[in-house]
C-alpha cells in the first residue's frame, strides 16, 4: 500500500517502527500517524460500531469525526489519524464505549500562557494571520492540533490559480513550507510561539482577557492542560468534510476526499486500488488525478449535477487520462462485509431523485466523497458569536466585519471557518484578521490602514469572475446581517 513511485513527491522508504495492534506486533514507518501506519500494513477496520455491531473505518483524516478512535497505550479515544505513531505502542479497537484509561498519569498542574493574540489553526488562514501579527509587533500563540503545520495546504500537489501576491503557479506544499519558514523566522525572533499536536478545547470566562483551554498530547498519548489568557483571538479551524447518506456509507473504504489526499500525499500510502469518486467539483477532480499520480485505478467520477461543478482544466485532465466523469450521476448504496467491495451508481432526473433500472455496479475497494465542506465554528458559537446558516458559505458561519471581526469583541474568524472558499482567499483573509488584530490592540499606523485596503482589493479580485460568485454571495449576506446587528 505504500507510494515509492510519484511524479512530484520523493517517498522514500523511512525508518521502520515497530508497534503493536491487536497484540500483533507490525511495521509502520518514521512520520506516519497510527492510522496512516495501520492502513499501509492493510488494517483498514479501526472498530465496530457500537449500535449496528458493523465495522467501521475512518474518514476525515483531520481530527474532525471521530470516526478513528482507538485505544492506545491504555488511553481511550485516541484519534489515530492524527496521532503520530510511537516505538512500541499497544493500539487497540474499542469494540465497546471507552472506559477509564488503564495508564496512570502523573497529574501536571495547569500550565498558563498570557499572549497579546491567539490563533487557533495553522493552516494558510492562521499562519498568514499570525505572521502578521507578529509583523506588527504583537505576541502570538499559534496552536495547531495537527503534529505539523500548514493544514489543508500539506497534502496540495497542485499548482495554485489565483494571483501572484497568493502564490499562483506554486504548488500548495510549497507554500505551506514557505509559510512555515516565515513563521519559524518570526519564532526564532521571539514575536511567535507555535504549539502543534495541541488542541484549543474550549472558551472559558476569563477576568479581563479570552481565556481558552489548551490540551497539548505528550509522546505517551497523555496531556498537559494549559490555561491561555488573550486579549485577541483569530479562529482559523478550517472545515470539516460532508458526508452523504446511502447504505453501507459507514464501511472502511468509504473516505473523504481530504482523507484520501492526506493519506497519499502526507504518509505515502494508498487508500486502495480502484476508487469511485462522488463529486466533480474542483476537490473530486483535484483528488482524482493526485489518485491517479499516486498509481491508484479511478473508475469513474460521478455528479449529481447536470454540469461538472470544477474549473474544467481539471476535468479535462481527468479525460485525457481515460477517467469518466459522468453527470446527473450519484451513488446509490456501497456493499461489502468487512470493507468496500463495489458500489451501485444511479442515473438521476432533473429533481434529483434516482431513476428506477438505471442502477450500475462498480467494482471498487475505495469510495471518495468529495461533496463539499462545512465550516468549522464550534469554538466561535461556543465564544458565543452570533451565527447565520447562510447556503453560499456551506452552513453556519459566524457573522463577521470587513475586519474579520465578529460579534465578539477582540473574536476573528479567518479562512474556511468564514466561509468555504479556497487557501488563496484564506490567505488573504488572514493576514486582514491579523493586521487588524494588531490595529485593535493599539498599532494603528497609517500605513496599516493603507496596507489593509490593499489586501481588501486583491480580496476582491480574487472572488471576481464566475468562480467567485458564490463567495461573493455569501459574505454580501454576512455584510448586511452584520449590518443590522450593529
Ligand atoms: C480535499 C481538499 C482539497 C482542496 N483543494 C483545494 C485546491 O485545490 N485549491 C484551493 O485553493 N483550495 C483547496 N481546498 C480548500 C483549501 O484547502 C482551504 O480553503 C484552505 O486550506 C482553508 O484554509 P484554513 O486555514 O481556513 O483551514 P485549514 O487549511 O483546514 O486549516 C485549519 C487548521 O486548524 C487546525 N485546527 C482545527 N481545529 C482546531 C482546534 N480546536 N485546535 C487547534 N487546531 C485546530 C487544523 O488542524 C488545521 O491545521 C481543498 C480542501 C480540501 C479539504
Ligand atoms: S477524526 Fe480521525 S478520521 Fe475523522
Amino acid at each position: 500500500m505504500r507510494i515509492r513511485n510519484h511524479p512530484i513527491i520523493e517517498f522514500r522508504e523511512r525508518k521502520k517502527i515497530p508497534f503493536f495492534f491487536n497484540k500483533k506486533k507490525v511495521f509502520g514507518e518514521e512520520g506516519d500517524t497510527i492510522a496512516s501506519a495501520l492502513h499501509a500494513v492493510g488494517v483498514k477496520k479501526l472498530s465496530t460500531s457500537l449500535r449496528y455491531n458493523s465495522p467501521r473505518g475512518f474518514f476525515c483524516g483531520i481530527g474532525k469525526c471521530s470516526s478513528c478512535l482507538m485505544r492506545v497505550d491504555g488511553v481511550p479515544n485516541v484519534r489515530t489519524c492524527i496521532a503520530p505513531l510511537r516505538e512500541g505502542v499497544y493500539v487497540e479497537m474499542q469494540d465497546k464505549l471507552a472506559d477509564l484509561p488503564d495508564a496512570v498519569f502523573v497529574g501536571d498542574p495547569k500550565k498558563k500562557i498570557e499572549t497579546d493574540l491567539l490563533v487557533v489553526g495553522a493552516g494558510p488562514a492562521g499562519m498568514c494571520a499570525a505572521i502578521e501579527g507578529a509583523k506588527h509587533g504583537v505576541r502570538v500563540l499559534v496552536v495547531d492540533e495537527n503534529q505539523f503545520v500548514g493544514g489543508q495546504l500539506i497534502k496540495q500537489t497542485h499548482k495554485f490559480f489565483g494571483s501572484k501576491q497568493e502564490k499562483a503557479g506554486t504548488r500548495g506544499i510549497v507554500i505551506a513550507k514557505e509559510l512555515e519558514e516565515e513563521l519559524r523566522e518570526l519564532e526564532k525572533k521571539g514575536g511567535v510561539r507555535v504549539m502543534t499536536d495541541s488542541t484549543v478545547i474550549g472558551y472559558y470566562e476569563g477576568d479581563k482577557k479570552h481565556r481558552f483551554g489548551v490540551v497539548e498530547r505528550r509522546r505517551d498519548y497523555s496531556s498537559v492542560l494549559y490555561e491561555v489568557d488573550c486579549d485577541s483571538v483569530i479562529i482559523a479551524c478550517g472545515a470539516m468534510e460532508n458526508m452523504l447518506l446511502f447504505p453501507g456509507n459507514d464501511l472502511p473504504g468509504v473516505y473523504g476526499a481530504g482523507a484520501v489526499q492526506t493519506l497519499m500525499n502526507v504518509y505515502g500510502v494508498k487508500p486502495g486500488k480502484r476508487v469511485l469518486m462522488v463529486g466533480a467539483g474542483n476537490v473530486g477532480l483535484i483528488v482524482s488525478y493526485q489518485l491517479l499520480q499516486a498509481g491508484v485505478e479511478v473508475d469513474r467520477v460521478v455528479e449529481a449535477a447536470p454540469v461538472i461543478g470544477g474549473y474544467h482544466v481539471h476535468a479535462a485532465k481527468l479525460c485525457r487520462c481515460g477517467v469518466p466523469i459522468q453527470t446527473s450521476r450519484s451513488i446509490k448504496e456501497v456493499y461489502g462485509k468487512e470493507w468496500v467491495e463495489g458500489a451501485v451508481v444511479v442515473d438521476l432526473d432533473e429533481e434529483w431523485q434516482p431513476i428506477p433500472g438505471s442502477e450500475e455496479k462498480v467494482v471498487c475497494d475505495t469510495v471518495c466523497l468529495a461533496v463539499g465542506l462545512t465550516p468549522a465554528i464550534r469554538l466561535l458559537s461556543q465564544i458565543g458569536v452570533e451565527t447565520e446558516f447562510i447556503p453560499e458559505a456551506g452552513g453556519y458561519v459566524a457573522l463577521h466585519d470587513d475586519s474579520m471581526q465578529t460579534t465578539v469583541k477582540g473574536v476573528y474568524v479567518a479562512g474556511d471557518s468564514s466561509g468555504i472558499e479556497e487557501a488563496s482567499t484564506a490567505m488573504i483573509e488572514g493576514k486582514i484578521a491579523g493586521l487588524s488584530a494588531a490595529m485593535l490592540l493599539g498599532h494603528k499606523r497609517r500605513e496599516n490602514q493603507k496596507l489593509l485596503e490593499q489586501y481588501h482589493k486583491e480580496l476582491d479580485k480574487l472572488r471576481g469572475g464566475p468562480f467567485g460568485e458564490k463567495p461573493r454571495a455569501a459574505k454580501n449576506k454576512i455584510s448586511v446581517l452584520m449590518g443590522k446587528r450593529r
